[in-house]
Formats: C-alpha cells, structure tokens, sequence
C-alpha cells in the first residue's frame, strides 16, 4: 500500500520545522550561553527533530539517547511507563534538555523528568516537535515547543501508527 492511500494532507511543511529548529536553536544557545548542555532524545521519535534542533545550537552539544514504552492501546497511553534502553551518559552537573516527539497526556515525559532528576543534572527542561494540549492529564511543563496541534493522531517527521510513517519528511495524520 502507498503512503499516499492513509496519510492525509501536509500539516507541517519540513520547511516549516527547520525554520522552527532554527528558531528554538538560537533561543537554547541564548538561554544556555557560556555552558554547554546534552540533548536526550526518546527514541525513536524524535531523531527526526532532534537531528535539526542540534544543528541549529552553537555551544557545546553532548547528545544521548532513551527509549521507554508505555503498556496499553496503540493510540492511547495507559500512564505506566517502562524504559527499554537507560542513558550511556552521566548527567550529574549538566544542563539537561529531553527531545521529544510529541506531548499528549503528558504522563511518559513526567515520569522521565522525575527519572532523571534524581541524578542530579544541573537543569532539566523539555524540547518537543509537538504539543497536543488537549490531551494533557500530567502536570507538565513543555520548556520548548516547536509547534502545537489539534487532537488528532499525528504520523511523520519520526512519529509513527504501528511502526509506519517516521520517513515522512512532513506532518500528516491519518485519513479516516
Ligand atoms: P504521552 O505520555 O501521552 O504524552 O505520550 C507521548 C508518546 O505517545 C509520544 O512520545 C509518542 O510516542 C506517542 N504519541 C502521542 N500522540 C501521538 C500521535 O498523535 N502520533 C504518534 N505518536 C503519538
Ligand atoms: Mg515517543
């Protein structure tokens, strides 16, 4: 089946997200003059974002990676959360950011904030692609947000329905 039978239109152009990883680049190396920082991406949905955010930073940029699941629907979270590959990197002393896909409920992300936090990094803050505010049931602040939408469910750009559609270099949903 062709990608073009599922996936409907474009609702963020790859040029769109660059300006915005350019953007949100700047305003990191700003905020973080004078000291460096590491950017966690969750695997796997944000190595997409990830890959042009960290472009767009000029300081010094350590990058690592965590991937984590959380058991129930596919479209769903359940809010138990379980990390399937931990850091490789000691964070203790160093301004943390987490790169995210998406923030729905909020939950996976509150509970990786808490995780790290007991390692003592200097800071910690969230950068994620996208926000969908409406599905929000953590208490979560989203640091960075490159860009905010409806509550729909969201594929491209790394984010996936069953494993299919992170190639797309834009967002789309999915036709119904
Ligand atoms: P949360 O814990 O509800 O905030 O869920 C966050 C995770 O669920 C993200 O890292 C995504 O992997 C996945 N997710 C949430 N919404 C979508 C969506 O619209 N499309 C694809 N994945 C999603
Ligand atoms: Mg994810």
């Amino acid at each position: 089946m062709s990608r073009k039978d599922t996936v409907g239109e474009i609702m963020i152009t790859q040029e769109q997200i660059l300006a915005r990883a350019k953007e949100i680049g700047n305003q990191i190396a700003k905020e973080y003059a004078g000291e460096g920082v590491i950017l966690i991406g969750i695997l796997r949905g944000a190595v997409l974002w990830m890959a042009d955010l960290m472009k767009e930073i000029d300081l010094d940029v350590e990058i690592d990676f965590m991937a984590c699941s959380s058991y129930g629907a596919a479209t769903k979270t359940s809010g138990v959360v379980k990390i399937n590959k931990d850091l490789d990197s000691d964070i203790e002393g160093k301004n943390v950011i987490i790169v995210e896909d998406i923030v729905d409920s909020g939950i996976t992300l509150n509970y990786l904030k808490g995780y790290l936090e007991n390692r003592s990094p200097k800071s910690i803050k969230i950068c994620a692609l996208l926000d969908k505010p409406e599905g929000r049931r953590a208490d979560l602040v989203v640091d960075y947000v490159g860009f905010t939408v409806e509550d729909k469910f969201i594929v491209g750009y790394g984010l996936d329905f069953n494993q299919k559609y992170r190639q797309l270099p834009y967002i789309s949903c999915l036709s119904e």
